[in-house]
């Protein structure tokens, strides 16, 4: 191969391409990735569209430009495709902010539970679950569940959002969080309220959320945010991106403190083409755990759609 750093960008989006078609791959991207990663994507989205998306595709190879559960999450909806990391020790802190043991423990409490879980997890989690979900599509799936009993694994902030906008259910909150969303302080946020549009993501406080005239996924942030002149965007930094190419025309105010995703700036293009080439950071999910967490995420696709 070719010595990639001396290549010029538009001499390894070529290659990249040539790649691509060699090996039938294709590249699936979050938001939050690195924008010359979101520029040779072939999808980009939000964890719900892209763990959709990822069972539509024809391609023999799929890379998930991403941390670590959505390549998992890629792979046990899809088990006979090659699903490839850029970069394999991309991984989602709250991912593993819960245990099974808990899960054990709540679950021995209640008759009528079910164990809610954010996509933002482990395959060994989602095993142990009764039902993913996304900040998508959160509240609505929980609305509809039958149980009165919800277990919200991991993230405090989203079960807590969903606890608000669904007073009826007894929603009980594990003490997972992400550490980029979590951080923002609502101090930071104050004075732009009522002076512009505040969009946010619901991983943010509840204090932050208080103060939010919209909140919302990634995706929704991004549709819903060309509605408006002056936002201010309370999320990760990479949202920008499609933002300013989306809604040239919307004025996008950032936090003076940028939220920034380390996991998900790990990724780069040279690693993209490293992966693809090579076929490098495959994922692999034991049968038993796949055959499982399949069930769970399988009725997100279907409740959640
Ligand atoms: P969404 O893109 O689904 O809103 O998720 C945000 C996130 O933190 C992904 O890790
Ligand atoms: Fe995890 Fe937060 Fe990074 Fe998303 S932004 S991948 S929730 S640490």
């Amino acid at each position: 191969m070719e010595n990639l750093k001396d290549l010029k960008f538009n001499e390894k989006v070529q290659l990249l391409n040539r790649l691509k078609a060699e090996k039938d791959a294709v590249i699936l991207a979050h938001y939050y990735v690195n924008e010359d990663i979101q520029a040779v994507a072939d999808y980009i989205g939000d964890s719900f569209f892209l763990a959709q998306k990822a069972t539509e595709l024809k391609e023999k190879t799929i890379v998930m430009a991403g941390v670590y559960f959505m390549g998992e999450s890629v792979k046990i909806l899809n088990p006979s495709k090659n699903v490839l990391m850029p970069d394999i020790d991309a991984d989602c802190p709250m991912a593993h902010m819960v245990s099974i043991q808990k899960i054990k423990e709540v679950r021995e409490k209640y008759d009528d539970l079910a164990v809610v879980t954010y996509i933002n997890s482990t395959a060994e989690i989602k095993a142990y679950s009764d039902i993913c979900v996304t900040s998508s599509n959160a509240a609505k799936i929980v609305n509809k569940l039958k149980e009165k009993n919800i277990f919200f694994i991991p993230d405090k902030n989203l079960g807590d959002y969903v606890k608000k906008s669904l007073p009826d259910k007894n929603i009980i909150l594990n003490d997972g969080y992400c550490p980029v969303h979590d951080e923002i302080d609502a101090s930071d946020i104050k004075a732009y309220k009522g002076k512009v549009k505040i969009f946010a993501h619901p991983e943010c406080r509840k204090e932050v959320l208080d103060l939010a005239d919209f909140i919302g996924s990634t995706k929704a942030i991004i549709n819903e945010s060309g509605k408006y002149d002056d936002v201010l965007v309370v999320t990760e930094e990479g949202i920008f991106t499609e933002l300013k190419k989306k809604f040239p025309n919307t004025n996008y105010r950032k936090l003076i403190k940028k939220p920034i995703c380390n996991d998900m700036k790990k990724l780069t293009l040279d690693k993209i083409i490293d992966v693809i080439e090579n076929n490098k950071n495959q994922v692999n999910v034991s049968e038993e755990i796949s055959s499982k967490a399949l069930i769970p995420l399988k009725r997100m696709l279907k409740l959640g759609a």
